[in-house]
């Protein structure tokens, strides 16, 4: 999932190239590369510099600049180490091409044999590296670069994209993709390839969406587009969303992104939620492109999703049961897909995903699609690969989110399942239309508690503070508190690289209550099955625990509690089903504020990526 950018035609090209490098760094930064041409032939600088590896190509390119055409990228590492040999961009044995490469050839080995039985040289331990020679060998048997790009992407099987440059064509830029997104992009006089809008905010007028095996040639002035067969295509038009402005990918004041993100989740959720309810009270999603009809005839719901995703996917779980009581079984994505999985025309598949590219998902609703089941997407990004490919839509609007941690999406998505689960329980009439309302209006509270729970950072901080050292965690959740539970161990262990699990709390004693000793912190969530929570708050706390409880106001006996000696307080919701939205906002926090402790780099956790397009 490395960032991926091509600019031709502009004169400022490397300051465009390090720029969108900047905006994609969330999709991998283990080293940075970028190749222009230059005079009769190529430039190239790489750098590899743990988490700042872009700051260290700005570095490396001080003072260059004038080019118009080249390529750049960011690399999260899959294939060699993140060193500044395996950096992209690749160039070939003669140094005429470049290339960048994001996602994964499988069958490179095969194809690195064949290639330095020929005589090519290889000098890093990548995958990507046969592309390139791939590429060379088409162009010195008389291939155009398009044409040859179009033959190299026959002969290697995975998902991926590739961009490419040549010196002997010094104006041309190619791309291809498979199963990863890659957009086009021009305004007058240049042209833009890049992995994602983000990178190019700013820059062109008409986006387009390359489809699956599509070879592009931009150039300045002119944009071609073929199928594998050579025929021309029509690239898929994109119009931009307004709300994915270059400021709000900013930090805009704040230290990072993610506190920036966290403070931004009550908007997300107004705007998640605006506009949801027709004048007679009943829930419309415009965007779903499935009808009451079709939904009605649902007799079955399956939400696939990774990550945190999955996490807002375990809480719809319990709000479609609830309420449209339809059965819904959730699954980490990358599983369904092998096991065979029981489908037929009346199940639902819902694809939760932030990116909506993340290709574990995606892969998953295609083999949904293929099964003939009705697939539809929960995306913060319009026009993502799984919007464009799944029946029908429903986007949360929390507008890009880039630290690598994701908040905003998650708070967001948890509420677009929910205002799923009711509009399912309205067209199957499981809930008369008074209490779809009247739920609908609990839902719009969420904003002002996330709000009065994000003013309570100092709490947190304090509990923070007090549990120093402290290397092991659990957190521990029934019921609603389960999922929130996970998605507070995920936050931690994501950006403070302390070790956290997350249980159902009923599970402890069945395995994990061994590793419980004095210095273990636990991580409690009291609400739901209080009086089943206080008992496991006991039990860990007679093995030494130090247990943080998360408790609503109004819940006094808390502070008594056995083995208690932190508690985070929340604001009550008057909905249960609502809470999580609101729960998770502290154990944010808490990550959040041991991670600055240990000063970490929160929006750039070591080893991750945001958006995460290899299997
Ligand atoms: C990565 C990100 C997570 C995200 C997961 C799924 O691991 O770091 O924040 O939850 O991918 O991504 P998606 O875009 O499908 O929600």
């Amino acid at each position: 999932m490395c960032g991926i950018i091509g600019v031709t035609g502009d004169d400022g090209a490397l300051e465009v190239i390090i720029d969108g490098l900047h905006r994609l760094e969330y999709r991998g930064y283990d080293s940075a590369g970028v190749a222009t041409v230059r005079g009769d032939g190529l430039w190239r600088a790489r750098a590899a510099d743990g988490t700042h590896s872009v700051e260290a190509l700005v570095t490396a390119t001080a003072g260059c600049g004038g080019d118009r055409t080249g390529i750049g990228h960011t690399r999260w590492a899959t294939h060699g180490g993140p060193t500044v040999e395996n950096a992209h961009p690749h160039v070939d044995c003669t140094g005429r091409i470049a290339l960048v490469h994001n996602g994964i050839i499988e069958n490179h080995a095969e194809l690195a044999d064949a290639l330095a039985g020929a005589g090519h040289r290889f000098s890093s331990q990548t995958d990507t590296e046969v592309l390139v020679h791939l590429l060379e060998t088409e162009v010195a048997g008389g291939a155009a670069l398009g044409d040859a790009l179009r033959a190299v992407m026959s002969r290697a099987v995975g998902a991926y994209s590739v961009v490419a440059i040549s010196a002997d064509d010094p104006e041309l830029v190619v791309a291809g993709r498979r199963s990863v997104p890659l957009l086009v992009a021009n305004d007058d006089g240049a042209g833009f390839v890049a992995s994602d809008v983000s990178a190019l905010l700013g820059r062109a007028t008409r986006y387009f969406a390359l489809e699956d095996d599509q070879v592009a040639e931009v150039r300045p002035a002119s944009l071609r587009v073929t199928d594998p067969d050579g025929a021309e295509a029509e690239p898929t038009a994109l119009s931009v969303d307004p709300a994915w402005d270059v400021v709000a990918a900013q930090k805009g004041g704040y230290d990072d992104f993610m506190s920036k993100e966290m403070h931004e989740q009550p908007r997300a959720i107004e705007d998640t939620l605006f506009d949801r309810r027709d004048h007679d009270g009943s829930l419309v999603l415009d965007e779903l492109h499935l009808g009451p009809d079709d939904l009605r005839a649902v007799d079955k719901v399956v939400v696939v999703a990774c990550g945190s995703s999955y996490h807002a996917g375990m809480v719809a779980k319990y709000a479609i049961e609830r309420w449209a009581r339809l059965p819904t079984e959730v699954e980490i994505a990358s599983e369904f897909r092998y096991r065979e999985p029981v489908l037929h025309e009346r199940t639902l598949v819902i694809g939760v995903s932030q990116s909506g590219e993340t290709l574990d998902t995606l892969e998953a609703l295609r083999e949904a699609r293929r099964a003939g089941t009705r697939t539809l997407v929960v995306s913060n990004v319009v026009h993502a690969t799984m919007a464009r490919e799944a029946d029908g839509a429903l986007y949360t609007r929390a507008g890009p989110e880039i630290g690598v941690a994701s908040t905003k999406c998650h708070v967001a998505q948890i509420v677009a399942l929910e205002v799923l689960a009711l509009a399912l329980a309205q067209w199957r009439g499981t809930l008369g239309r008074p209490a779809v309302s009247l739920l609908f209006d609990q839902l719009h509270e969420l904003p002002e508690l996330v709000e009065e729970t994000l003013g309570r950072s100092k709490e947190v901080e304090a509990v923070a503070a007090a549990l120093g050292g402290a290397r092991d965690y659990f957190f521990i959740g029934r019921h609603l508190g389960y999922p929130v539970a996970l998605e507070g161990a995920l936050k931690l262990k994501e950006i403070s690289y302390l070790r956290a699990e997350g249980y159902p709390a009923g599970e402890l004693k069945h395995g994990p209550l061994a590793l419980i000793e004095p210095g273990t912190v636990v991580v409690a969530l009291l609400d739901p099955l209080r009086e089943k929570m206080t008992s496991n708050v006991a039990e860990a706390a007679a093995r030494g625990a130090t247990v943080v409880a998360l408790a609503s106001d109004g819940t006094p006996e808390v502070a008594g509690l056995a083995g208690v000696e932190h508690v985070l307080h929340v604001p009550a919701v008057p909905e249960p089903m609502f809470a999580p939205a609101v729960q998770v906002v502290p154990l944010q926090l808490l990550a959040y504020a041991l991670a600055r402790r240990l000063g970490n780099d929160v929006d750039r956790p070591r080893n991750l990526a945001k958006t995460v397009t290899v299997e």
